[in-house]
């Protein structure tokens, strides 16, 4: 009952936390359009330029003010409740999904580390990153905006680094996005924010403003600019084991924030110049080729056998059942009464080995208390199951090794070599 009201709990989180991100990163993308398209050319007195567009049955003409109008408007509006909704929502879905598990989904099976100490080290990394950029910011370092963006690139990837030798890879990537995530919203709060009400401060009272702020303001927004494509990258990368559940899964977050941050820059300099086209087709060729570094064929599960350790341990389970009718040798054609014997692959003792380390949870009817249904809706209650599911368990279990969650059965190496023989030999059941 406990793990349905979680999950409830989850949902409803998760939920305000993606309507709230959407509309942050939704306008944050509207405004850069908005100013990489001012039409720029002869704009009225006091105007840096204006725009029309038509959308959802209107025409609309925006204009963009030097400075301020002559008089303030009664109704300004701010954009600032959508990113710090984003960020609390996201601390409790944080709360909800890890640190309410943390042996399950927070700390990497095998690593001495206490719950209590992995959640200070996830919220203390999260205050401190903060603080290290803001220093960073404000440091000489500002003034040379690439030569900060590399050090900030540095510095999170080592981060991403620390995480993966202490977290489960999915909770150092989502750490790694709570970090940029806190970084974000602390420029809205503690710099564009006051930036702002300086700025509308000044023009009430008919001072000038202070120029130092707005600058201030404009970098910290140009680098919220630039994590938008990485942070939702590691938003959805808990679908995607191949790169949080690699042993590299630092360095593959690395190479997409790089291509993420490329890609970006075309969309921020398109309007100016078309110096930047190349980053596309380059971003697509870095894809490629991050899919084809972190393919399963190039880890060789460890003491497995010969078979099992050539054969691409492939995604779909078409590809599994080719790989079963690989070997085309006498086990192959041995009579289908004495497979076992042939093949050394005992299905009876993959069964139990998957009764006992995933049906607690993988099942119709779990027995763990932390699900009151199959997570993920899968399920592996039959033989036919586990045949039907054999490129899956293979990626989560021979390949990745992120099941069992938090290696909470205690599944052993020869186990999961023996699913990966029993897979690399075409998943017989019987
Ligand atoms: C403690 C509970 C638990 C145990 C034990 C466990 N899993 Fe999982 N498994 C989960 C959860 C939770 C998810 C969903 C992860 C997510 O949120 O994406 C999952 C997801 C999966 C998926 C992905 C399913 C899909 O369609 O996306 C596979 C495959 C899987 N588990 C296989 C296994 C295998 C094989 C074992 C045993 C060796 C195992 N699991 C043991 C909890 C468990």
């Amino acid at each position: 009952m406990e793990a349905h009201f979680t999950e409830w709990l989850n949902l409803g989180i998760r939920w305000i936390h993606m309507i709230t991100g959407i509309a942050w990163i939704g306008a944050s993308f509207y405004f850069v359009w908005l100013e990489n398209n001012l039409n720029r050319s002869n704009p009225r007195e006091g105007l840096s330029g204006d725009l029309w567009a038509i959308h959802g049955g209107g025409i609309y003409h925006l204009e963009k003010y030097k400075l301020a109008p002559p008089k303030m408007p009664e109704n300004l509006h701010w954009f600032k409740w959508e990113a710090y909704a984003t960020w609390l929502s996201g601390v409790a879905l944080l709360l909800v999904v890890y640190y309410l598990n943390p042996s399950l989904y927070l700390v990497k099976p095998g690593v001495e580390l206490s719950p209590a100490m992995g959640i200070a080290i996830g919220l203390g990394s999260m205050a401190i990153s903060y603080v290290i950029y803001h220093f960073l910011c404000d440091s000489p370092l500002g003034k040379r905006p690439a030569l900060l963006g590399a050090v900030l690139f540095v510095l999170i990837i080592a981060a991403a680094y620390g995480f993966s030798q202490i977290f489960s890879g999915r909770a150092a990537y989502i750490h790694v996005g709570a970090i940029i995530g806190t970084i974000m919203v602390g420029n809205v709060f503690f710099t564009i924010m006051p930036a702002q009400r300086a700025l509308v401060k000044a023009i009430e009272e008919n001072r000038e403003p202070d120029p130092v702020l707005p600058a201030k303001g404009l970098l910290r927004s140009r680098h919220n600019n630039y994590f938008t494509l990485p942070v939702l990258f590691i938003m959805i990368s808990n679908h995607f084991p191949s790169t949080y559940g690699s042993q590299y899964n630092w360095l593959i977050l690395a190479g997409i924030a790089i291509l993420a941050v490329l890609v970006r820059h075309y969309f921020n300099t398109r309007h100016d110049s078309s110096k930047y086209v190349w980053t596309l087709p380059a971003a697509a060729l870095g894809m490629i080729c991050l899919a084809y570094v972190t393919a399963p064929i190039h880890r060789s599960p460890t003491a497995a056998p010969v078979a099992a350790a050539e054969q691409p341990a492939s995604a779909t389970l078409a590809k599994v059942e080719e790989v079963g009718e690989a070997p085309a040798t006498a086990e192959q054609a041995a009579p289908s009464e004495a497979p076992a014997a042939g093949s050394g692959v005992d299905f009876a003792k993959v069964e139990s080995v998957i009764h006992e380390r995933c049906t607690v949870c993988h099942s119709a009817s779990p027995t763990s208390p932390m699900f009151s249904t199959a997570p993920a809706g899968f399920m592996l209650d039959t033989p036919e199951q586990m045949k039907a599911q054999a490129a899956k368990i293979h990626a989560q279990t021979v390949a990745t090794q992120i099941m069992p969650l938090g290696n909470i059965t205690q599944m052993t190496q020869d186990e999961r070599d023996l699913i990966g023989s029993w897979i690399a030999k075409g998943a017989q059941i019987n």
